[in-house]
């Protein structure tokens, strides 16, 4: 028999509701199983096995008109909203290219980086500094454009490129009309800067004009793709080591943890990302009735996966807000699960290796030194300002 659809009426997506989406993300899921907000007309899972099993089941959960989708955006028109067939061959030429094996000579390269990066950092010790603008950011918007093999001009575009991609994940607010604004050089340098005869013929990005070369995709279809990797892999790690960073400030004795066993890295990374994702939700329509808990979804209602809900989901976690290096993280869907899992995961693991283990080598402790300040996206979450103060490890 048919239960009843909970019905929320608030506005989740609000800049307040922005401010506090661990609070209301949490709430929603505890609301009930299935949750219908009324404002914005679709429906949310927020447990941690309804969102998993959705991820698995591509059929009923399709990726081809999710929430707000409009096909005339400015985000990348490709792999997302894309269902199998074409999402199955442009896939293919993407986790090709990210390979462990393909991008495995970056590592030395961002160790470099990233050394060079907390050595300076660890210098200004005691002085309170924003650990995404003068640690994460700094990090990964150096690391990323250069393995893209982007020209070095325009590169100061590429936070408001990501921030209004991301805003298409999420309502016509006002939040995205803020991330809307003044948005005419950002659009003329990415269409620039991602054509091919502006990349680095050794980068990344090139790879994917010569798998056009090849016949797997089409030209434009390559164009779109070095545009999705520019915006999917910046602000997903600068914020998910941001997280990182505010937890070893949070519990100080994780991180004195993990200096002692440092063969904990990634565990401490993947353990982030569950604690605190930041990914709130990602869209999809069901393609039929689907039944959860005796609640029915309807075949055409667009959908929201509850990402960060479902990883603090204490049916499946237990204390889920406690930041723990060794718990066991498996199963997590900070990745996302299924056919659109992140295919960068080996990327932001390197670059996690590379700016982590240089934090082990050059920084002692971390403290807050001051509140965070929410990134202001309807769907992005972390710290955009993460005031913290470094004590410096010995020489
Ligand atoms: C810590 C960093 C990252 C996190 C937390 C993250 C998270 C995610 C999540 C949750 C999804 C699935 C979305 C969905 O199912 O709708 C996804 C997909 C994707 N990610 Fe990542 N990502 C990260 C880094 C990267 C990097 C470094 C790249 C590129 C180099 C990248 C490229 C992509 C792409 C292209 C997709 C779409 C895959 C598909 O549709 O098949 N991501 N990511």
């Amino acid at each position: 028999m048919a239960s009843e659809v909970r019905v929320c009426d608030d506005d989740v997506f609000s800049e307040e509701a922005v401010r506090n989406a661990r609070e209301v993300d949490d709430r929603l899921r505890e609301l009930g199983p299935v949750v219908r907000l009324s404002r914005e007309k679709i429906t949310v899972l927020g447990r941690y096995e309804h969102v998993s099993n959705a991820l698995k089941d591509w059929h009923s959960f399709s990726s081809r008109s999710r929430p707000w989708h409009d096909p005339d955006s400015v985000r990348p028109e490709i792999l997302l909203v894309d269902d199998p067939p074409r999402h199955t061959h442009v896939r293919n030429v993407v986790s090709t290219a990210l390979s462990p094996r393909a991008i495995a000579r970056m590592a030395e390269h961002f160790q470099a980086d990233a050394d060079a990066l907390m050595r300076e950092v660890a210098a200004r010790g005691g002085e309170p500094i924003d650990a995404v603008e003068e640690i994460t950011q700094a990090f990964v918007y150096k690391v990323l454009p250069d393995l893209l093999g982007l020209p070095q001009a325009g590169r100061e575009h590429l936070y408001a490129f990501g921030h209004m991609v991301w805003a298409t994940l999420g309502p016509p607010n006002a939040l995205f009309a803020q991330a809307m604004e003044n948005i005419g050089p950002v659009i003329e340098w990415v269409d620039q800067c991602c054509n091919r005869e502006n990349l680095d013929p050794e980068g990344l990005g090139m790879q994917m004009f010569l798998a056009a070369d090849a016949g797997q995709i089409t030209e434009a279809e390559a164009k779109l793709l070095v545009q999705v990797l520019l915006s999917a892999a910046a602000d997903t790690t600068v914020m998910t080591m941001a997280t990182a960073l505010r937890a070893f400030s949070l519990f100080p004795e994780q991180y004195r943890l993990l200096r002692a066993e440092p063969a904990l890295l990634r565990n401490a990374f993947e353990e982030s990302l569950r604690w605190d994702s930041p990914s709130r939700m990602a869209g999809r329509i069901a393609t039929r009735d689907v039944e959860i808990e005796g609640c029915v979804i309807p075949k055409g209602e667009r959908c929201g996966l509850l990402f960060a809900a479902a990883n603090r989901d204490p049916r499946r976690w237990a204390d889920p807000d406690r930041f723990d290096i060794r718990r066991d993280h498996r199963g997590h869907v900070g990745w996302g699960y299924g056919i659109h899992a992140c295919v960068g995961r080996v990327l932001a693991l390197l670059e996690a290796d590379a700016l982590l283990s240089a934090c082990i080598r050059h920084i002692e402790g971390f403290e807050p030194a001051g509140e965070p300040t929410p990134w202001m996206s309807a769907i992005g979450h972390g710290p955009a300002r993460l005031p913290i103060r470094i004590t410096p490890a010995a020489a």
